[in-house]
């Protein structure tokens, strides 16, 4: 079959933000996750979306997702830790693509072009990740005292859209399961298993959505940048489907 599948990963409890189902919390009057899905659509380089959710939002998440929607999405129920979601969503994408992008909904402002920017990466190693260089001084610190300063150009923030060649990401996590290893990204996991990974470049706007704090800054961002005309954006009939 070959092409390009995105796990959008929206399981979540959202407890920080002391909301339920965080990625369907509404920005701009759009559930969050919706707003990736949008922009997975329009990137030109994905061809199907597997949407991971708790096990009792996968009935609305399909209602919100069957009607016109611009390239082929499926619901899977995830799990109880980001790890074990992604596991669940490799085994609902079936055999079949050559590559698979991992996406945290908690990150709803990803643009298009970054998309493109991870999967194209994947032409000079097995994975690619987004990252941020660190606008401050990083410093390496153990109970309490400073071990040593860390150059800075060679640490960064890492985002998702995360991609990776289909078999690399499945070996990794098939060996991730065998030896008990969990990592807070699915690059990690590659990492361990001894695969590469591309650096690309971030964006300081695709910030992840954890506290309330960063719900208000999300909603700001969308004001400053005009809101409802950008990407993400709800048509009408499916904002209302959804009230
Ligand atoms: N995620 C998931 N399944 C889980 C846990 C997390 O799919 N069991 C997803 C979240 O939906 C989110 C991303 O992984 O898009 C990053 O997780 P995080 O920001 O920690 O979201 P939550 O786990 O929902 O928030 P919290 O940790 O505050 O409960
Ligand atoms: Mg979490």
């Amino acid at each position: 079959m070959g092409g390009t599948v995105a796990l959008l990963l929206a399981a979540g409890s959202g407890d920080r933000l002391r909301r339920r189902a965080k990625a369907f919390v509404e920005l701009g009057g759009v559930p969050m996750f919706l707003r990736s899905y949008r922009a997975m659509a329009v990137c030109g380089r994905i061809d199907r979306v597997v949407v991971v959710v708790p096990p009792d939002y996968v009935e609305l998440a399909a209602r919100w997702t069957e009607t016109g929607a611009p390239i082929p999405v499926a619901v899977c129920r995830g799990g109880s830790s980001r790890q074990e979601s992604v596991e669940l969503g490799l085994r609902a994408v079936a055999d079949g693509p050559d590559r698979i992008v991992c996406h945290d909904a908690a990150r709803p402002f990803a643009t298009p072009g970054l998309y493109v920017r991870v999967i194209d990466a994947l032409a000079r190693a097995q994975g690619a990740v987004p990252i941020i260089s660190s606008p401050d001084t990083v410093k390496r610190v153990r109970d309490g005292l400073v071990m040593e300063t860390v150059p800075r150009h060679e640490v960064g923030l890492v985002q998702t859209p995360q991609a990776f060649l289909a078999e690399a990401l499945r070996d990794s996590h098939r060996r991730a399961a065998e030896t008990g290893f969990s990592g807070t990204d699915d690059a990690m996991l590659l990492e361990a298993a001894g695969y590469e990974i591309a650096a690309v470049e971030g964006e300081p706007s695709n910030f992840k959505i954890t506290t309330p704090d960063d719900l208000r800054r999300g909603e700001l961002f969308l004001a400053e940048r005009g809101g409802e005309r950008a990407v993400g954006a709800p048509t009408g009939g499916r904002r209302e489907a959804h009230r």
